[in-house]
């Protein structure tokens, strides 16, 4: 259905992080134990960026891994936050201020077609957005577009754990907990598109390919929390 509609699931995905956005942050500690702080630190740590660098987050949200990045980049670097939803960035707009990371510049764009020039950013991270993209390879070409010579691309992705034993659980706790405590916390049946979202989530080997073609080097993967999350990274080539 959404590869034939592809116009209404991007109103759809959109529409439905407007309206749990005042509530994401608390669904996103409730959900995954609060793991996800940790996981933002690996995918930031993995970027290898340094004070003054300019980094890029994708499908930025309310922000967390924005402000993780600023906080490697320091006072002279910059970091781009882009989503499609105003909603979302507002949240992350309120939630940098007392936190001083004045650095993060809060800007509503597509991940499909970015308003920047090429090879503009030592690295691109992009966190719980993939499995929203309706054009995987676009967005991961621009991805590539807009990063430096050298710059790395880091995706934080939840997906199923491959462990056969692991899977029952947590199907059961995807298909029937989570959306359950999603929506008696949001008020809202966003969390029914979210299993589904990860249960439809392409394959990790899968990812890496459509990497490589966008023209990705040094492309891998590894599996945190016994693979209930997945970090992807690739570096653009310095002969670029
Ligand atoms: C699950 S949230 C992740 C937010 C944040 N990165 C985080 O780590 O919590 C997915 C975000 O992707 C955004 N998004 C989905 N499709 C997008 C697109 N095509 N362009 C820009 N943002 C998009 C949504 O608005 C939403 O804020």
């Amino acid at each position: 259905m959404w590869q034939r509609y592809d116009e209404d699931r991007h109103r759809y995905v959109k529409g439905m992080f407007a309206a749990i956005a005042a509530r994401y942050d608390l669904l996103n500690s409730v959900l995954s134990l609060r793991m996800h702080h940790r996981w933002r630190r690996v995918a930031a740590r993995l970027t290898a960026v340094e004070p003054g660098d300019c980094a890029l987050d994708l499908c930025a949200g309310t922000g967390d891994l924005s402000i993780e990045l600023a906080r490697h980049t320091g006072p002279n670097g910059q970091v781009f936050a882009v989503d499609f939803c105003e909603p979302m960035l507002q949240i992350g707009r309120e939630k940098a201020r007392p936190e001083g990371a004045a650095r993060v510049h809060w800007l509503l764009g597509d991940a499909h077609s970015l308003p920047f020039t090429d090879a503009c950013f030592d690295a691109v991270t992009i966190a719980f957005g993939m499995r929203n993209l309706i054009d995987k390879p676009r967005a991961l070409r621009e991805a590539w577009r807009v990063l430096k010579p050298g710059g790395r691309f880091v995706c934080l992705e939840l997906n199923r754990p491959r462990h056969p034993l692991m899977r029952p659980f947590y199907d059961f706790y995807s298909l029937r907990l989570l959306p359950r405590i999603g929506k008696l916390l949001s008020q809202e049946d966003a969390y029914l598109y979210l299993p589904n979202s990860i249960q439809s989530y392409i394959e990790r080997d899968t990812l890496l390919g459509l990497m490589s073609e966008a023209g990705f080097e040094r492309t891998r993967y590894q599996d945190l929390s016994l693979g209930v999350v997945c970090i992807h990274t690739g570096v653009k080539s310095c002969l670029s």
